[in-house]
């Protein structure tokens, strides 16, 4: 039976790989450790928590004592490593707490996985789930692939990219077994509605306006989140040691192009009249540092794993309207308090 440590596994991707992961393996212990930030929710993993191949552990990773012992006493043969600080926006207000998480954060683990296994790697894997992020930005052409070069602009993506070196470097120094995969944009359920998708969609339910940052010609590469579990799912139990996979949807939209698709649907589905979502389009201050265009060449993934997205960008977008629409108490409860206090500060 083996064990595998998920970190951040209440948070958005790692609730979807955590519930794929418990109801796929039924011989896999699986143990999800998350320090429950605004972004941790243990609501997301209702459909699973009592299986009985699933451990939810409360804890920080940047408890260097409490991690340490937390692999001592468990003896976890695979880690799958998403917890992070995650949105950009934040970075830009407080970018110490993401030093702090993920790159302090990330060489806890490391280490600790280190310690356990040094003298035997046999059948250990430590699965690192980074972001496009870290390559900087593209102008109009070509495509990010494996070997582009690290170029990050936010203290997000600088984070990002800093854990990511590390990962590498305990694989070199160390002979650590290690994979790294590099996304873009992820969209669908349980996402946390800080993020433009979930935001936007949130606003339009309560006719809010819609903030679009400098003139919404930015532009994303967006994935459906569940493409990315299975995505991650392939590249822990077949993807080769020491090489990193780019994972993305070959699905680029301009912000304000999204926003527009998004009005269309939400309108359909709330039957209003057309037009009435794309009224709450507000064009506001753009954000600092603001990277025109991300853009994965997904096809190392798709050659060597024979990964590819299920669904097409308009599926998935609908799919995550109606979860939406139907969980607005999940929403309601998440959105208060603390987030408020966050949304007048970004957005006043
Ligand atoms: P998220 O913000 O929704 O979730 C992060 C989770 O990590 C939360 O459950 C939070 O409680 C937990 N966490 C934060 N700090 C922690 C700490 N110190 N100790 C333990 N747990 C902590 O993030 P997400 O969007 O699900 O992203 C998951 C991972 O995927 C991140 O590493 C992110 O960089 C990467 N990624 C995200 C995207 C995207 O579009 N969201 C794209 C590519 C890569
Ligand atoms: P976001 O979802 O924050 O992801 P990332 O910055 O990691 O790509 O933003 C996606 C795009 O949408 C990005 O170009 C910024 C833009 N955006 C807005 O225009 N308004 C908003 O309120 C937000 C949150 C994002």
């Amino acid at each position: 039976m083996k064990k595998i440590l998920i970190t951040g596994g209440a948070g958005f991707i790692g609730s979807h790989v955590v519930r794929l992961f418990v109801n796929k393996y039924p011989n896999y212990m699986i143990y999800n450790l998350d320090a429950l930030t605004y972004a941790g929710n243990l609501e997301n993993l209702k459909a699973i928590e009592q299986q009985e191949n699933y451990t939810f552990i409360k804890g920080d990773i940047t408890d260097e004592l409490f991690v340490e012992s937390l692999f001592q006493e468990h003896r976890f043969d695979g880690v799958i490593h998403l917890a992070a600080e995650s949105h950009v926006d934040r970075s830009i207000l407080d970018p110490l707490a993401f030093a702090k998480t993920n790159i302090l954060g990330t060489m806890v683990l490391l280490n600790s996985f280190k310690k356990l296994w040094k003298d035997n790697w046999e059948g250990k894997l430590f699965y690192h789930v980074s972001t496009d992020e870290v390559y900087g930005s593209l102008r109009e052409t070509g495509l990010f692939t494996e070997t582009t070069s690290y170029d990050p602009n936010s203290p997000y993506s600088a984070s990002k990219a800093s854990s990511d070196h590390f990962v590498r470097a305990y694989g070199e120094t160390y002979g650590m077994p290690y994979v790294i995969s590099n996304c873009s944009n992820n969209y669908g359920s349980y996402q946390f509605p800080e993020k433009l998708i979930p935001l936007f969609i949130n606003n339009i339910i309560n006719n809010k306006a819609l903030p679009v940052y400098g003139d919404g010609n930015y532009t994303r590469d967006w994935l459906f989140v569940e493409d990315h579990a299975m995505a991650i799912d392939l590249v822990f139990h077949e993807g080769k040691n020491h090489e990193t996979y780019n994972i993305g949807g070959f699905n680029e939209w301009k912000n304000i192009d999204l926003v527009t698709l998004l009005c269309q649907q939400m309108d359909e589905k709330l039957n209003r009249k057309k037009g009435t979502s794309a009224a709450l389009i507000t064009y506001v201050k753009d954000r600092p540092g603001h990277d025109l265009r991300y853009a994965i060449d997904a096809t190392k993934i798709n050659k060597e794993l024979g990964w590819k997205p299920s669904v097409t960008f308009e599926e998935g977008l609908s799919e995550t309207i109606d979860w939406y629409l139907k969980n607005k108490e999940w929403t309601n409860r998440i959105t208060s308090g603390a987030y408020e206090k966050y949304y007048e500060q970004q957005y006043q």
